[in-house]
């Protein structure tokens, strides 16, 4: 019996919530992972299909994680455990939960190396990037991701601060990082757009980012922009879930879903407009991949007035946004180690650190000594994304739709959501049959089964 219902923290208020639930949002996902993918995949046709996935399919799974998290009061596996037991449903379902435990762990384990990187950018960013050439800002990443030991390194520097909050208690360690880092960080993408503006070639930016041509829509970008609109709302692998169960009962889900929502592809979408401008400007390779902006943004420091002050900020800026997000990633397991075994959070943060940093290890290699190691033709650091992005979080968002729309007890949904019979109708309607619709069409879409 997991021994919650007592004495359950919870944020000190709804704004809390919006702001940790964006905090958990914002990250990488936005800053990094967004920019690359982008420039990967042709530009405006993978952000024409991200933003459908984020309204349609995002926003509705938004709202039904954070609803089962709420119901629940506990870890993604007590509380799938709960609800299963409420709606009489087969135990199968609790599986949801352990896909997303698991799924959160993985994704630490190569967020962490990542996060990584950005450290190790940082410290350089202090003696600044004057007189960098095109040429040098590529080297320097290829040197940083040939160097096993400094990847190692930063990688167990931000586990450990990943840790250090988690062990200290969602409520009073995840809030407070939250409440200045987040509007400082909208404040610099934003300068950083006035840049692209001023100095660089925004024109171009938007031109490649939203010029919406159907056509260019290709089977392969369907796939990576839904899970990547799954990866940056954090959603399918428990994050939600847990956040979700340290509610309080009273806040609309609806209203702080679509706040979180609009955060995160605001984010986005600017640091993205931010990152081509500079890069068209630059007349650098939109498809360079993972480094993109690490090859694009220490150039733009090194040119733009204040780029001394400016380069730091943002990187440290950066840092944080990923730590409330890694921090998000940890609390699931965690949570789940400490309500099922009694362990305590030290304990339990501890033990799930150790896996993920060690993981994280192979991930680190995987760009270097172990590079030829590949499982069905991908990387460490490949097959863990592939695994998590593209497979794992559709799967639970599937399931997690068939559960709220299905198979749970309409009165207990309505309970919850507390939304109008209309607008709670529409909603169970998109999760019966839209978002599973949708997501089945992309799988057997990529697997080749419908052209
Ligand atoms: N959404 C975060 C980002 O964009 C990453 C993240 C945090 C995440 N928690 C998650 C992704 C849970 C999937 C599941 O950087």
């Amino acid at each position: 019996m997991d021994s919650t219902a007592v004495a359950r923290s919870h944020w000190s208020s709804r704004w809390a919530f919006v702001l940790v639930t964006a905090g958990s949002a914002i990250g990488l996902g936005n800053i990094w992972k967004f920019p690359y993918m982008t420039g990967t995949n042709g530009g405006s046709a993978f952000v024409l299909v991200y933003l459908l996935c984020i309204a349609f399919i995002g926003v509705p799974l938004l709202m039904a994680e954070t609803m089962l998290g709420r119901r629940g009061q506990a870890n993604p596996v007590g509380s799938m455990r709960r609800v299963v037991a409420e709606a009489g449903a087969h135990p199968g379902w609790i599986a949801i939960g352990f896909i997303g435990i698991l799924g959160a762990l993985m994704i630490l384990s190569f967020y962490s190396v990542v996060a990584g990187w950005i450290l190790d950018y940082a410290m350089r960013s202090f003696s600044g990037f004057a007189g960098l050439t095109k040429a040098e800002a590529g080297a320097a990443f290829a040197a940083l991701l040939a160097d096993p030991l400094r990847l190692i390194g930063w990688h167990t520097v931000f586990m450990i601060l990943t840790a250090l909050v988690v062990a200290s208690g969602v409520t009073s360690g995840i809030e407070r990082a939250n409440k200045i880092m987040m509007p400082a960080l909208f404040a610099i993408i934003v300068a950083l757009i006035v840049y692209g503006i001023v100095a660089a070639d925004m024109a171009a930016a938007v031109r490649f980012m939203f010029h919406f041509d159907f056509g260019a829509v290709r089977r392969e970008v369907v796939l990576s922009a839904m899970g990547h609109a799954f990866f940056t709302l954090s959603l399918g692998m428990g994050a939600i879930m847990a956040y979700g169960s340290y509610l309080d009962r009273g806040t609309s889900i609806m209203r702080t879903a679509f706040y979180v929502a609009l955060a995160d592809t605001g984010i986005a979408l600017m640091a993205g407009l931010a990152i081509f401008a500079i890069v068209f400007a630059q007349g650098l390779e939109p498809a360079s991949g993972p480094g993109l902006i690490l090859q694009t943004l220490p150039l733009a420091f090194a040119q733009m007035p204040g780029g001394a002050v400016v380069g730091p900020l943002f990187f440290i800026l950066v840092i944080f946004a990923a730590w409330t997000s890694s921090i998000s990633l940890m609390e699931p397991f965690a949570a789940f180690l400490i309500e099922r075994f009694g362990l305590s959070r030290r304990a339990a943060v501890g033990g799930m650190g150790l896996v993920a940093w060690l993981l994280g290890i192979a991930v680190a290699l995987s760009f270097n000594e172990w590079s030829g190691f590949k499982i069905l033709g991908l990387g460490i650091f490949d097959l863990l994304d592939t695994l998590t992005t593209k497979i794992m979080m559709p799967l639970a968002g599937l399931l997690i739709a068939l559960f709220v729309g299905w198979v749970m007890r309409r009165h207990h949904v309505a309970e919850e959501m507390g939304l109008s019979g209309a607008q709670l109708g529409i909603w169970l309607n998109v999760l019966r049959f839209g978002s599973p619709l949708a997501i089945g069409l992309i799988f057997l879409h990529v697997v080749g089964v419908i052209g």
